[in-house]
């Protein structure tokens, strides 16, 4: 069966065979930094040489200071010879000591040279992928966990890539030093690695099994922990006395998570334990061979000191590359998902032949035979639906909650492509547009804008960065959607840091906020305004003058006013009503009122909910009381 994500991005991906992974991860690696990459790689050469290096010293130290003792440690060459020999072995270890510390901090620079990397990766598809992914659980579980992997897999990869270059050379190394007392000897060593290697091979598959199938638990304890933690939900959780059952639950889950966590760690060291047994016994085998080749005269002391040497470091060096390799193959599994992420493909593209945007846009749309329902979903939301926005005038639109007024203004944004009929701007489709131009042609707010944790400049200038900042601008958006009512009055005025994530930060109220992103979307001159719920939050003495200013700021554009305020929606030039996916009624206020339908129903019961408010004595705005004000245009 196809998964949403599949159906969001057209494609079903075949799960990558385990050593493209590793390639890809190197190529990862490699792609981040090569020319760190490659004096790492040389210092872990350079080590992993070290230790034949000091066993081979140590082992003609040995036989030398047995020669010299023999001598009554009174002939000067051989005591000479020692003696170089003893230097020589100190110059080795204080070398590899230096080699270690150099390691270490290349190996810090490298890590964050990858890490960077990827994060510069993932923000780079985050930003192109469609909106639907973000709505797609299994995006999400993607995310969450490419996200994750992101800090702590490429330093334990690298380590492992480390371990692995280094126990490889070491293991080579060693085995060379033991090469001349038979064949068998390094082979019968190698061979006893191998059980530790297939049990953490297995352990890691069976682990990453179980840790993919639980992504979504894990997404849940975030999700409880947040709830848990930040400050826009500690209201309700007080009031509510949320917290005690967050708490029970988070504990619920993360108890029967551990539980299966830990017994599976817990069998992965009984294998490992097995495998080094047997790793063990053939050491002791060895040695024991040795031992009698030394007593039947066939081998001297320094032969003894190497072999031991040579066989307990050995075999640290075959764990060593046993564990790197399948360490190497864990973290790859993991990193799976965010290569599976990155392979992404956005399906909302640009067309091969786009048309160009027109400098004379007029702005009027339609939506023509329009069938559209959500991914995943199989309730159609439009089904052959018209509507057309005259161009250069304000259309209210009005309809009960879920009737599809927001999902029309992602439609038009195209968020999304709809399955049947199209949509049109000036008779061009805008599937046959570029993106960036029919986003060009868009000033938007939407039902739930974004607070940005920004100055009240910055939250205005959000709305076209692309533009070189631009003061005046800023202050006439701001006038125009009654921002400077309230940024006069902040401390540092429009450069007065909002939000309260950092020190000095200002709260700003609901509605204050609502006209903060009204001015966003008024600083963007786009040639259609659409505007979602705009005036949902704010209080209703101001919202007679907000229209007013409205009106002056959207002269010769097509503006989409999207409203359960019929105070609001009565001064447009066109009311539409929109319920169950068709314009049920269209024509100005007093058409509709006259016609008795579902607007004039809807009015008198508003209007009678209204009365009941008496405005307190009010306060002008500043720019001037309803039809005084002079706006400038943007
Ligand atoms: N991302 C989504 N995925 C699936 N279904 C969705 C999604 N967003 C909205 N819907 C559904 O589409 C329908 C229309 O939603 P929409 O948000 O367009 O309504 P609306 O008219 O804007 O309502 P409101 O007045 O409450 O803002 C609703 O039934 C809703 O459940
Ligand atoms: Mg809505």
């Amino acid at each position: 069966m196809k998964t949403l994500l599949h159906q969001i991005t057209g494609s079903a991906q075949a799960a990558p065979h385990r050593a493209a992974l590793i390639a890809q991860t190197l190529r990862l690696v490699w792609g981040a930094s090569a020319r760190w990459t490659l004096a790492w790689f040389g210092l872990l050469a350079g080590l992993g040489l070290m230790p034949a290096v000091v066993v081979a010293l140590t082992k003609r130290l040995t036989d030398h200071l047995v020669g010299l003792l023999a001598a009554g440690g009174s002939d000067p060459r051989q005591l000479r010879q020692t003696l170089a020999i003893a230097l020589l072995m100190a110059a080795a270890l204080a070398a590899q000591q230096a080699l270690q510390s150099a390691l270490a901090w290349v190996g810090a620079t490298q890590t964050e040279l990858i890490q960077d990397h990827l994060r510069g990766l993932v923000h780079q598809q985050a930003i192109r992928a469609d909106l639907a992914f973000f709505e797609s659980a299994e995006y999400n579980d993607r995310l969450y966990q490419a996200a994750k992997e992101l800090t702590s897999r490429p330093p334990a990869l690298l380590e492992s890539l480390g371990g692995l270059v280094q126990s490889g050379i070491a293991t080579l190394a060693l085995g060379s030093l033991i090469l001349p007392y038979g064949l068998w000897l390094p082979l019968a060593l190698a061979l006893a690695a191998l059980p530790g290697f297939w049990g953490a091979t297995l352990a890691n598959r069976r682990f990453h099994r179980w840790w993919q199938a639980h992504t979504a638990d894990r997404r849940r304890l975030q999700y409880d922990d947040t709830l848990l933690t930040v400050d826009s939900v500690a209201s309700e959780l007080r009031l509510f006395d949320l917290g005690p059952h967050l708490i029970a639950r988070y504990r619920g889950l993360r108890q029967r998570l551990r539980g299966e966590q830990l017994r599976l760690v817990r069998d992965q060291s009984l294998v490992q334990f097995g495998a080094w047994l047997a790793a063990a016994a053939v050491s002791a085998g060895a040695m024991l061979w040795m031992l009698r080749q030394a007593l039947l005269g066939l081998a001297s002391l320094g032969d003894l000191v190497l072999f031991y040497q040579t066989l307990s470091r050995g075999q640290t060096a075959l764990q060593g590359l046993a564990g790197s390799l399948s360490q190497i193959q864990r973290h790859s599994l993991y990193l799976q998902n965010l290569f599976e992420f990155l392979a992404l493909q956005p399906q909302v593209t640009d067309a091969a032949d786009p048309v160009p945007p027109s400098p004379r846009a007029a702005g009027e749309v339609c939506f023509r035979n329009l069938t559209f329902r959500y991914p995943g979903s199989s309730r159609p939301v439009f089904e052959n639906f018209n509507f057309t926005l005259p161009a250069g005038k304000i259309t209210a639109l009005v309809g009960f909650n879920g009737a599809g007024k927001t999902t029309l203004v992602k439609l038009l944004c195209r968020f999304y492509d709809p399955e049947g009929g199209r949509i049109e701007i000036d008779g061009v489709d805008l599937r046959r547009m570029r993106l960036a131009d029919l986003r060009r042609l868009l000033s938007c707010m939407f039902q739930f804008p974004v607070p940005y944790v920004a100055t009240v400049a910055e939250n205005i200038a959000y709305g076209d960065p692309a533009r070189p900042p631009d003061r005046a601008a800023i202050r006439r958006a701001a006038h125009a959607a009654g921002v400077d009512a309230f940024a006069e009055q902040l401390p540092h005025q429009y450069e007065t840091l909002l939000g309260k994530l950092f020190a000095e930060g200002v709260q700003l109220s609901g509605g204050e906020w609502q006209r903060l992103a009204l001015a966003r979307a008024f600083y963007r001159q786009g040639q259609l305004l659409v505007l979602d719920e705009p005036t949902s939050l704010m209080d209703l003495w101001t919202e007679v003058d907000w229209f007013e200013r409205l009106r002056r700021l959207a002269a010769g554009r097509t503006t989409l006013l999207i409203t359960h305020r019929f105070m609001t929606a009565m001064r447009a030039d066109l009311i539409c009503v929109l319920d169950g996916g068709r314009i049920v009624e269209s024509g100005t206020h007093e058409a509709l009122l006259a016609r008795g339908g579902l607007y004039a129903q809807a009015w008198h019961d508003q209007l009678a909910g209204e009365a009941r408010v008496t405005p307190p004595a009010r306060k002008p705005m500043p720019g001037g009381a309803l039809g005084q004000t002079v706006l400038p245009t943007l």
